[in-house]
């Protein structure tokens, strides 16, 4: 990328910024110009490992005119407050999944941002994972035929410190605990990633839902057990299914059949095709295809940074627009209200 980088400034410097300071520190056309937190401790601290301004104050960071672009990395909540601030001080936005916490707070964002003519993009990064890109690829190759089916499936087992400050400790707060804070659990907080490459590469397109969720050994409010069955337009049944709480953990797949085969998402990719032109792979037989990377490494989230700075410069729609993260919330708050109802829900999906 020629010319000069897109100059970012972070708004809030906890667990998953540091992981966006590594990646845009790594990424061609990216610069990091200012950090702001309202923890002043965090603020300094990030601020003081790229030797850039600090601050506590949101005005003070979206005052700065060497800030052309934001990632904001701060609770659900915050999302669309903080992104609308953004939009009407001329800044594009990376805002940390999910979206927002409801279909309202995301339709005011992307139609500030649309106003603003600023660009609003989630990072959902697994779209940029080697894995995730081949599957994409050996689809519209019609390797497994027509899409029938997807299970998403993931079994972890939080430790209790995670719901007081996630994984590392390193900003201490109750908002992943709190449905209004977070939207809800780990169907929206964890499994809401692989809903988004799973449906992208798919081209699936929701219909209805039906599902159950528990709260069954974690002292929050937001679900630690999730189940729904998805209706998808064109016929397929998806089955969706994430838990906060299994003990041994164990558990995580992303597993599409089609009517001439199926694929493991995984590393190796697996790939059973009764097809005998699909390239690199056997006919009628399991194939394993090594494709590199891993699953949320830096290099998916730099690859992010590095495409959205392009889109900026561009000026074309990122890829994981404001719009393409809005569905991942239809189908979620979808499932929610499902849950919440004990009867089957349509999923408020726009193309
Ligand atoms: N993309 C991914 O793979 C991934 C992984 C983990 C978390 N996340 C997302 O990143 C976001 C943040 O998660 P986290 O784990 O870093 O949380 P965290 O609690 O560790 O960090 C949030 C930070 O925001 C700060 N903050 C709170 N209010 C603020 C405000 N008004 N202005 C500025 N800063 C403010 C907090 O002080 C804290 O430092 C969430 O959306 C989460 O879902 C994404």
């Amino acid at each position: 990328m020629s010319g000069t980088p897109v100059r970012f400034g972070l708004i809030g410097c906890g667990e998953i910024a540091m992981q966006s300071l590594k990646a845009l520190q790594a990424a061609e056309g990216c610069a990091v110009t200012a950090v702001q937190d309202v923890v002043a401790d965090l603020a300094r601290d990030t601020g003081a490992k790229l030797g850039v301004a600090h601050f506590t104050n949101v005005d003070d960071l979206l005052a700065r005119s060497d800030v052309d672009a934001v990632v904001l990395s701060t609770p659900h909540f915050l999302h669309a407050p903080l992104a609308i601030q953004a939009a009407r001080a001329g800044k594009h936005i990376a805002c940390e999944k999910p979206i927002a916490c409801t279909l309202a707070q995301a339709d005011e964002m992307i139609a500030v941002c649309r106003d603003a003519k600023v660009k609003l993009s989630v990072n959902y990064i697994s779209r940029y994972s080697p894995m995730v890109l081949k599957t994409k690829a050996l689809l519209e190759a019609g390797a497994i035929g027509k899409i029938i089916r997807y299970q998403i499936h993931i079994a972890a087992d939080k430790p209790e410190s995670y719901w007081s400050g996630g994984y590392t400790g390193r900003a201490k707060s109750d908002w992943r605990q709190s449905k209004e804070k977070s939207g809800g659990g780990v169907l929206v907080m964890n499994l809401s990633h692989d809903i988004d490459r799973v449906m992208w590469i798919a081209g699936l397109v929701p219909e209805r839902v039906f599902a159950e969720a528990a709260t069954h050994s974690t002292p929050v409010e937001v679900e630690d057990n999730i189940s729904a069955v998805v209706r998808f337009t064109n016929g397929a049944i998806g089955s969706i299914d994430a838990m906060s709480c299994a003990r041994g953990k164990e558990g995580f797949g992303n597993r599409l059949y089609g009517t001439e085969g199926q694929i493991e998402m995984a590393h190796p990719l697996r790939v059973f095709t009764t097809r005998e032109d699909v390239p690199g792979c056997k006919p009628k037989e399991w194939s394993t295809l090594e494709v590199g990377g891993a699953l949320w490494s830096t290099d998916e989230r730099t690859a992010y940074f590095v495409d959205l700075a392009k889109a900026i410069q561009e000026d074309r729609t990122p890829l994981i627009s404001g719009e393409e993260a809005r569905k991942v919330l239809a189908l979620c708050v979808a499932i929610y209200e499902s849950a919440a109802t004990n009867r089957a829900q349509s999923v408020d999906w726009r193309q």
